[in-house]
């Protein structure tokens, strides 16, 4: 019965750190916030490996001349950079918080570098991996408790 307990407070507090461990991600890695060789497909990647949680911190970070723009959807596939969300940013290293689980879309608006794929959708909080991560929390939960059970 003891160790049933243990088990379970176990469970508890392994959901319980898997939500509280906020991380940092800078954008396209070492690659830095930069226009892509062979275009978006290098954000999209990056992105993809990435899961994006609420109060994660990404970090734009350039040499050159870039900028970033918060943008709708809509002006993030048109590469409108008319009706940016918030000010346009001009100083590298530039930290977003993401605050919430809606989408952000962030382009560069100097010249033509958005059409040239230096654009970046950030998905936070998707239901996939988080249900990715509280079944691998509970694969490890049941672990240790059937661990405890035999101890
Ligand atoms: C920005 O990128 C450069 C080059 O990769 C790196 O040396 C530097 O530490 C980065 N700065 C920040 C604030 O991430
Ligand atoms: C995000 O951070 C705030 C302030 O520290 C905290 O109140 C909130 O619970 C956090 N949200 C998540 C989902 O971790
Ligand atoms: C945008 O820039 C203006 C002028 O510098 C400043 O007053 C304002 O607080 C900025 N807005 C945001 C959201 O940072
Ligand atoms: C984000 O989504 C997760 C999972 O759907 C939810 O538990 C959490 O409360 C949401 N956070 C915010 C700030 O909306």
């Amino acid at each position: 019965m003891a160790s049933r307990v243990v088990g379970l407070l176990g469970f508890v507090m392994i959901v319980a750190a898997v939500g509280a461990n906020a991380a940092t991600y800078n954008v396209l890695d070492q690659l830095g916030w930069s226009i892509p060789p062979l275009g978006n497909i290098a954000y999209r990647t990056w992105a993809a490996g990435k899961s994006f949680d609420v109060n994660d911190t990404v970090v734009f970070n350039w040499t050159g001349t870039h900028d970033v723009a918060e943008v709708s959807k809509t002006d993030y596939d048109s590469c409108t950079s008319t009706n940016t969300i918030g000010n346009i940013t001009t100083v590298s290293p530039y930290s977003v918080l993401l605050s919430g689980n809606d989408s952000r879309y962030f382009i560069c608006t100097v010249s033509n570098h958005c059409g040239l794929g230096q654009k970046v959708t950030l998905s936070i909080g998707s239901a996939s991996s988080l249900a990715a991560r509280v079944l691998s929390s509970f694969a490890l939960s049941a672990l240790a408790f059937a661990f405890l059970n035999h101890s």
